[in-house]
């Protein structure tokens, strides 16, 4: 696990955009595995500077989400299909029909895991798989729990993740309580995984991430088992790996 420091939120952003048009210059037809959230957000407004720019296009690429909440259908403003068009897909050449997300809105939970399974073992699996971090350590929608999930499923979303995602709902019984996310085994199943966190809240899951035991009650952890791992986290979110485990980091500025 490759952990590499950013001064701040701008920074992260600028340092991921890089690496994705990277990967798409290096390779037109990318399997892009994206991510929502507010992480992100930034990344995908380089991303879009550097199409405008003329220095990437995604004419060829392919992208997977990681998740979506059931029950909300797709021109909802909170699904996370609304999202990447919203922040992403529209402003730059990517093809509508090359873009792939759980369909929230199919209600044969079990038809939908396997049919998004195999849509992204169609496509030759993930070349470069973006995620954030949950304050209790999920990636996609895998929540703490007893075991690794391995491929796509449906899950009940955790007390402290509604609560979290509140914030983006008028009212807290709006925010969908479950579901679609890839599994743990779809994600580690990616040749290359880029994740970002930015802010102090994300630094004592960083932390465990990156430094506890490899346990499914901190999902994340599993990433320490993958051979081709970025982390980019800004001085906030790097507090407590600074603190406790300097070595790990790089590109530290000279103190
Ligand atoms: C949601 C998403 C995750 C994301 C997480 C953190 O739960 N399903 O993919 O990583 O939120 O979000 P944020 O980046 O807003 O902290």
């Amino acid at each position: 696990m490759k952990i590499i420091y950013a001064k701040d939120y701008d920074e992260l952003s600028r340092k991921a955009a890089n690496r994705i048009a990277a990967q798409v210059i290096l390779k037109s037809e990318s399997v892009l595995g994206l991510a929502t959230g507010s992480s992100p957000l930034g990344t995908y407004r380089r991303l879009i500077k550097l199409y405008e720019a003329g220095d990437v296009h995604f004419s060829k690429c392919r992208a997977v989400n990681l998740d979506e909440y059931c029950g909300l259908p797709e021109e909802n403003t909170q699904s996370y299909a609304y999202f990447m068009k919203e922040n992403l897909f529209r402003h730059i050449d990517i093809r509508p029909e090359n873009t792939y997300i759980p369909d929230g809105m199919n209600r044969d939970m079990e038809g939908e895991c396997g049919r998004y399974e195999e849509t992204v073992r169609s496509l030759g699996g993930v070349d470069l798989q973006l995620l954030g971090i949950g304050h209790n350590g999920h990636i996609g929608f895998n929540e703490p729990c007893d075991f690794f999930p391995k491929e796509t499923h449906c899950v009940e979303l955790s007390k402290q993740t509604v609560d979290a995602n509140s914030r983006f709902f008028p009212k807290r019984e709006d925010v969908p309580t479950h579901a679609y996310t890839m599994g743990i085994g779809t994600i580690m199943a990616a040749k290359k995984i880029l994740l970002i966190a930015s802010g102090e809240a994300k630094a004592p899951i960083l932390l465990q991430m990156a430094t506890g035991p490899v346990c499914p009650q901190v999902p994340a952890s599993i990433l320490q088992f993958h051979s081709d791992v970025t982390v980019i986290a800004d001085e906030d979110a790097l507090d407590m790996l600074m603190e406790n485990a300097p070595y790990l980091i790089q590109e530290l500025p000279e103190l």
